[in-house]
């Protein structure tokens, strides 16, 4: 991987603030685009600015056939059988959102999660408790903050209809065993639902080898447009759910009565798209998949360990997750004892532009329940360097001593 080469691909890696580089590690949150998705997304509003799907002129047939070849290149991206098994949405949160309104759930069935999901995949379940009085079981991680099988066996059951998890934590980068989860759940009748935001950015997903029935990830996560994301579902599990968001597009006719669904992915595309949106999804996975992403992968894990091993000799360094950055992906959380965590963030980039988060992470059930008011979040992607991590760690050091 050419990481030089790559930079060359980011516009705002070229341009300066402050006079200084932009060094940004706050890829967890959303990444930097390429020239590739900018231009991809700029042709779609330059050279044909039309409805797909819809009308029968040019420009509509044109839009038409760029958006169903997106669809090709994301149902490639992560393996799944059938381009109908790809739905777009605008996040991963609306996609787990159509999963936990659709999915039938009744009075006393369970649904089960982890202590460490984004609330994206927390809330909703809240919300469907409330309403409908469905149940909830949430699976305790080990000591060092990683999935527990033994936790999660005790906690089956044949009540439970469908177990959520995040696949990769955003709060430290934690990759859970989700072929093992899977078979588990199989086993007791209960179907799966990945939060997958953190893993289909930075490493090769096949739905198809998970054995996952539903898994949601965002375009802004991996270099594409914000406001995209997709739901991939087994056919036979998004035939049986119910619509979500209606309208346009979601039914093929109607009377002043009633309607007739569509077919598969339209059921659940309610209205004009995001069309460039989705051309933009593409464009970036084509990217990545040129890239290679276990190359991606490795990178960040190098990148992590140099950042590791910097700065955990700091006074009062404390780290979130496992010691071992091998098991954190390309995400470094901690806190330094005696330091805010948003003074640190801020003074990171008002020093030397080194950009990363602060706080909860959309995780706060989790710091809550570790009497934690939040963290520094350093989260690394394909184009940062070395270079990058000893500035950071140098800014790291200096705040420490303040
Ligand atoms: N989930 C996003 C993050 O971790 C917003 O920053």
């Amino acid at each position: 991987m050419n990481v030089d080469k790559i930079r060359k691909d980011f516009p705002i890696l070229q341009k300066k603030l402050k006079g200084k580089p932009v060094v940004y590690f706050d890829n967890s949150c959303m990444t930097l685009r390429p020239k590739h998705v900018i231009d991809a997304m700029d042709d779609y509003y330059y050279h044909y600015p039309a409805c797909a799907l819809r009308s029968l002129h040019k420009l509509s047939k044109k839009a038409t056939e760029e958006v169903e070849k997106a669809r090709i290149i994301v149902q490639k991206f992560v393996g799944a059988k059938k381009t109908k098994e790809i739905v777009f949405t605008k996040n991963t949160s609306e996609a787990l959102n159509l999963v936990a309104n659709s999915f039938g759930l009744k009075k006393g069935d369970t649904v089960l999660t982890t202590d460490k999901e984004h609330n994206s995949n927390l809330i909703p379940w809240q919300v469907m408790a409330r309403n409908f009085g469905i149940k909830r079981k949430i699976v305790k991680s080990d000591k060092n903050n990683e999935f527990s099988i033994e936790n999660y066996e005790k906690n089956m059951n044949k009540n439970v209809k469908l177990v959520s998890v995040v696949h990769t934590s955003n709060l430290d980068g934690v990759t859970n065993p989700i072929k093992d989860i899977t078979k588990i759940a199989h086993d007791f009748g209960a179907k799966v639902l990945v939060d997958a935001a953190q893993s289909v950015p930075h490493k090769e997903v096949n739905v198809k080898k998970l054995g996952v029935d539903l898994l949601a990830f965002s375009a802004h996560k991996m270099l594409g447009p914000s406001g995209m994301g997709a739901l991939y579902g087994k056919e036979e599990i998004l035939e049986n759910l119910s619509q979500f968001l209606v309208g346009g597009e979601t039914v093929s006719d109607s009377t002043y009565e009633s309607h007739v669904v569509e077919n598969l992915p339209e059921k659940f595309e309610a209205g004009l798209q995001n069309y460039a949106g989705i051309i933009g999804f593409g464009a970036a996975c084509k990217y990545l998949k040129k890239v290679g992403r276990n190359a991606v992968s490795k990178h960040e894990y190098r990148l992590n360990k140099r950042l590791t091993e910097k700065l955990e000799h700091v006074d009062g360094f404390s780290l979130i997750g496992p010691k071992d950055s091998k098991k954190r992906g390309g995400i470094l959380s901690f806190n330094i004892a005696g330091k805010d965590h948003h003074e640190i963030a801020m003074l990171s980039d008002s020093l030397n532009n080194v950009m990363v988060r602060s706080g909860a992470h959309c995780v706060h059930s989790w710091f809550n329940s570790q009497n934690l008011k939040g963290s520094v979040r350093a989260s690394f992607y394909l184009y940062n360097t070395e270079k990058e991590v000893d500035l950071f760690s140098d800014t790291i050091k200096n705040i420490s001593r303040l």
